[in-house]
């Protein structure tokens, strides 16, 4: 799927947000498939408001790097930050985690054998009790994960990357290179799959029908509705994914992770399989998510004019290895990058 660069000239970027707060900071990062080094040693960072765009010939490791960034897959090496925070980098004393689990049942366990010892049954059995109790909400935290029991493995150095509902939650939300959407569901309810990550009410509220999951099940039809339109597929909510023409179900993935409220959005060739026109308003939608919704975004994309147009800068990877990196002009003018589309003795000639 790789073209050759064309080397028309493009519009200069919107606003140029570079050099200001970092939203994302991957350092180092590496990703070993076997013996296949997909990704080695990238230092990438994203701007908080800016359009940054990855591009590479086929296999150049665009996709690979993605989902390490998005919790896919575990890295290699490195680290990568967001918000300023460390969210995936190679997992740390995880061994030591069950003691977790296990520490305060246990003390409490052994109060339970004392009290029995002494012959104080029923405080015995009690405690037996609380022991059991212990164990399995310490093991449903532990499954679960909350922020604060994240936090608190942290503080005693034993550190997990986030997973990928981790990271939605946290606020990246994505697009795949090959459409991921549930082929038999409505528009609608694709773009409501988004929200769940927002969602607070909990089965006991929907199993009762409680006024917090009916309040919340309206407020998610009406922002998915909302979303629908935002990008461009009003009327179509109830048509089933299946059935959508090709450019739609590109915008309807994008909607669905709008719907997640994400502060980064990775789009991995959203205008794949697009003619021009689709293409030209893919590009357009683009740049109306960073600029009317502040949302930053990272882009892999095959088609230069989409990447020139609205990137403020622009990263090339080859092999797995950051081969350039600047504004398109830069980029395109680069000798290493043209060698790398279109082959060495390119550049010279
Ligand atoms: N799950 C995997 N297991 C083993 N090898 C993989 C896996 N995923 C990707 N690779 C390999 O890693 C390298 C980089 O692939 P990747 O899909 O990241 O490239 P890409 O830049 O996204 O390419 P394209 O432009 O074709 O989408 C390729 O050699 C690919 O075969
Ligand atoms: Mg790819």
């Amino acid at each position: 799927m790789t073209e050759p660069m064309p080397m028309t000239p493009a519009p200069a970027p919107a606003s140029p947000a570079l050099g200001g707060e970092l939203l994302l900071d991957a350092r180092q990062v590496s990703k070993r498939f076997g013996g296949l080094v997909a990704v080695r040693t990238v230092d990438f960072n994203i701007p908080t408001g800016s359009i940054v765009s990855l591009i590479g010939p086929n296999g150049a490791g665009k996709t690979t790097f993605f989902n390490v960034i998005a919790g896919v897959y575990e890295l290699s090496e490195g680290e990568i930050l967001f918000n300023g925070e460390v969210v995936v980098a190679r997992q740390r004393r995880t061994w030591a985690e069950p003691i977790f689990w296990f520490l305060i049942p246990t003390i409490v366990l052994l109060l339970a054998i004392g009290t029995l010892l002494m012959g104080i049954q029923v405080l015995g059995e009690l405690l037996v009790l609380v022991t059991l109790l212990g164990v399995i909400s310490a093991l449903l935290v532990a499954l679960m994960r909350p922020r604060w029991y994240v936090a608190l493995l942290a503080r005693f150095g034993i550190f997990r990357s986030s997973r990928p509902n981790e990271m939605v939650a946290l606020g990246i939300g994505r697009t795949f290179q090959n459409i991921r959407l549930f082929a038999n569901m409505t528009a609608l309810e694709n773009v409501m799959v988004g929200m769940h990550s927002r969602m607070r009410a909990t089965p006991l509220d929907a199993a009762f029908r409680l006024g917090r999951h009916n309040r919340e099940e309206e407020a998610a039809v009406r922002d998915a509705r909302k979303w629908i339109r935002y990008v461009g597929m009003a009327g179509l909510e109830n048509e089933v994914a299946r059935n959508l023409p090709y450019g739609n179900q590109r915008r309807l993935e994008i909607a669905r992770a709008l719907a997640s409220q994400p502060k980064l959005l990775l789009l991995d060739e959203p205008t794949a399989g697009m003619n021009p026109v689709e293409t030209r308003e893919m590009t357009e939608l683009i740049a109306r998510v960073r600029r009317e919704l502040g949302i930053t975004i990272l882009l892999i994309e095959h088609d230069m004019k989409v990447v020139m147009g609205v990137s403020d800068r622009v990263t090339v990877l080859d092999h797995g290895e950051k081969i350039a990196e600047g504004s398109p002009d830069e980029v395109r003018a680069n000798p290493r990058v043209i060698e790398a589309y279109l082959g060495r003795g390119a550049a010279s000639a």
